[in-house]
């Protein structure tokens, strides 16, 4: 798969968001200034700011709040991973340690809550109250998903529980993404609405192929950890359509029983997975599943010599961890 075509219309203005996205760290403490700066200088793919581009630029809107807009979501999205990283105990990300992998999980927490003020901050100088309230709500439902995950979502085999978690974790924000580049140009309804189910149906697919590298992918193309997902007894796409053609195998039959904190369990349930073939039948054809590979590997040119700094799969401060999974504090109950 050749990426290239893809970005090639919005390369100088990619170049553009960068400039923007480096200036956030300006004024900040130094150390802050300097995990910002780790953070942006890590190769991230910059899928959706990408996207926001191509949906802004097809539809004439006007470059100044495009680019701001793009960085704003770009920043979103590297705010959600500096938390995500936190909360799922990951020690690698684009190739890097991670910032939880350094530093304390209150310094992590900060970092990610500055990130979060600067995106909106540079979402409202798009002076668009509709679309100001379009990146609350969308934070929002990010939020409610990565909490509804962790206190009720492991172990669980359903597809329709599956939809909702990749579209509040993945989705939402490339649907907010084409939509909010279509808010701001002088489209009708009609077209924001288009490219808003564009969007949603991109970010859906985008969280399917994720999930497929947890499973096929190789930590050093990836540049993250894989098998992460189910050895935390997340049940992504892969994992469901093997537990729907093996119902009888006993490590699926006790995951809705919460053996999914059991981590020899859960190794050989992703080995059967892995072995299966049937995430092959997700897409149809090898070719698909070789050119998905061959085009993750494009995104990550760090992939080969990857610092493997991770003290098992579980993170620096356990979290994450089957045998930590996170439960509501009594007085929640
Ligand atoms: C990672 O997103 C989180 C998911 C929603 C799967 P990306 O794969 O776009 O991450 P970077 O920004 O390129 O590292
Ligand atoms: C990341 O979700 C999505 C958000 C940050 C909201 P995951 O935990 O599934 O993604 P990776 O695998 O760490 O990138
Ligand atoms: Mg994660
Ligand atoms: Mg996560």
């Amino acid at each position: 798969m050749n990426t290239a075509p893809f970005f090639t219309p919005v390369q100088v203005g990619l170049q553009e968001v960068e400039t923007l996205l480096h200036a956030q760290a300006e004024d900040a403490h130094p150390d802050l200034c300097s995990a910002l700066e780790h953070l942006l200088t890590s190769g991230g793919k910059r899928i959706r700011p990408a996207v926001c581009l191509l949906t802004g630029q097809m539809l004439a809107a006007p470059h100044d709040k495009l680019l701001t807009l793009a960085a704003s979501v770009e920043m979103l999205h590297t705010a959600t991973l500096v938390h995500d990283d936190l909360i799922d105990g990951a020690l690698l990300r684009r190739g890097m340690p991670t910032l939880n992998a350094h530093w304390s999980p209150a310094a992590t927490i900060l970092t990610g809550d500055y990130m979060f003020a600067r995106a909106a901050k540079l979402a409202a100088e798009s002076d668009n109250l509709p679309l100001m309230k379009l990146f609350a709500d969308t934070l929002a439902t990010i939020v409610n998903g990565e909490l509804s995950q962790l206190f009720a979502a492991r172990g669980v085999i359903s597809r329709e529980n599956y939809s909702k978690r990749i579209y509040a974790k993945t989705a939402s924000l490339f649907e907010m993404t084409t939509r909010a580049a279509a808010m701001i140009s002088p489209a009708d309804e009609a077209v924001v609405e288009s490219m808003r189910q564009y969007g949603y149906a991109l970010g859906m697919a985008f969280q399917i192929v994720d999930d497929i590298l947890d499973f096929t992918g190789a930590q050093e193309m990836v540049g993250k950890p894989v098998g992460s997902d189910l050895l935390q007894g997340l049940v992504t796409l892969p994992a469901i359509y093997y537990a729907e053609s093996h119902p009888y195998d006993p490590d699926v039959l006790c995951l809705t029983g919460g053996c999914y904190t059991e981590h020899e369990r859960m190794e050989r349930l992703l080995h059967r997975a892995r072995a299966h073939g049937t995430i092959g039948t997700i897409h149809p054809g090898k070719r698909c599943d070789h050119e998905i590979h061959e085009g993750s590997a494009s995104f990550y040119p760090k992939g080969a010599g990857i610092i493997e700094k991770r003290a098992g799969r579980s993170g620096a401060a356990g979290v994450g961890r089957p045998d930590r999974v996170h439960r509501k504090p009594e007085y929640l109950a």
